[in-house]
């Protein structure tokens, strides 16, 4: 499949595929270290490439520094590609994020992904986190800062609802919002239609609900048979289905990255929708909540057993 026969949409002033590239998984256990094997996952970027992925997403604080110095290992000088990063978190080991959006720490990172990246200018620059400690007009106002001096071209925020984008915006010129969204997580909604109506591309995180959804549901697994796909790129068609959004899969196969661009140009109905939301969306809840009364029960049972003996 060439580019231009993808699905299409702007990022800051580029037109893009948008189908992404996440590059969280390219790390070891916990997004910590480098990955079991560096010179694989360097080859599974550049076939991104070579398949028209344009979009990469990253962040310092993935290895922290790991995903980074990977892309650029691969894809430097990244001719053609957008190579969207992040600050705003420090990292304390293996599945330990803290947030530091203090604008002198958003400086530090920022320098230290231009010197990884081995740029001068970062395409994308996100605001990974909104720090609790600190405003966020106060964050989004250091990475202005950063605009003004050509260290980044546009800004992109992270993990925002609607009250905080709308905060950010008026303290700088975003373009951009990532957020968490698949069929099982749609909390993000009002957001995204925020930024269809506002012209801002949304960034879909974890589209794939984490690998959850190539697995997926029965209503997943008709709509994937009748359209001869699978279950995953139906979910990533979901979410491509809004003209704002951009998906960023994250995977460490060749396979699956492969499966998942081909999935690109899959075109899914109102029927499809209609099923895919109702038994997907709450089917996958109800089956949680059963799942957690069973356990409930069987605790309670357990307890009763207890007394009774
Ligand atoms: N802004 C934020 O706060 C934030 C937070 C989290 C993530 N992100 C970004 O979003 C990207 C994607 O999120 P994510 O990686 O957490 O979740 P995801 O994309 O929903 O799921 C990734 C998982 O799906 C599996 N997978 C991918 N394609 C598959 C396929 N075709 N068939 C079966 N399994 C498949 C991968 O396993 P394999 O490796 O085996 O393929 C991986 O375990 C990240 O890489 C990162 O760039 C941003």
């Amino acid at each position: 499949m060439t580019s231009s026969t993808r699905a299409e949409g702007r990022l800051g002033d580029r037109t893009l595929s948008r189908l992404g590239l996440g590059t969280m998984s390219l790390t070891g256990c916990g997004t910590w270290g480098d990955p079991p094997d560096p010179a694989g996952a360097r080859a599974l970027l550049r076939r991104a490439a070579e398949l028209g992925v344009r979009l990469f997403d990253t962040a310092d604080s993935y290895g922290p520094e790991t995903a980074e110095r990977l892309l650029r290992e691969a894809l430097h000088p990244y001719d053609g590609l957008l190579v969207a990063t992040k600050g705003g978190f420090r990292r304390l080991g293996p599945h330990e994020w803290v947030a530091d959006c203090r604008p002198e720490a958003l400086q530090a990172a920022c320098v230290g992904s231009l010197r990884r990246l081995q740029v001068e200018r970062i395409d994308l620059y996100q605001l990974h986190v909104v720090d609790a400690c600190v405003p966020v007009e106060e964050s989004v106002g250091a990475l202005t800062d950063l605009q003004r001096e050509g260290k980044i071209r546009d800004i992109g925020v992270c993990n925002v609802d609607e009250y905080q984008l709308a905060r950010a915006r008026a303290a700088a010129d975003v373009v951009s919002v990532q957020n968490r969204l698949s069929l099982v997580e749609q909390s993000s909604l009002p957001v995204l239609r925020r930024c269809e109506r506002d012209g801002l591309a949304f960034i879909a995180w974890a589209p794939l609900a984490k690998g959850m959804l190539a697995a997926g549901s029965q209503a997943l697994g008709r709509v994937a048979k009748r359209h001869g796909a699978t279950r995953g790129q139906v979910s990533l068609a979901w979410v491509l289905r809004s003209p704002a959004a951009f998906a960023i899969p994250g995977t460490a196969s060749v396979s699956h990255l492969e499966e998942n661009v081909r999935g690109e140009r899959l075109e899914l109905t109102e029927d499809d929708v209609r099923k895919l939301e109702r038994d997907s969306f709450y089917g996958y809840r109800a089956r949680r909540l059963a799942r957690k009364a069973r356990a409930q029960a069987g605790k309670a049972k357990a307890a009763v057993r207890q007394v009774m003996r």
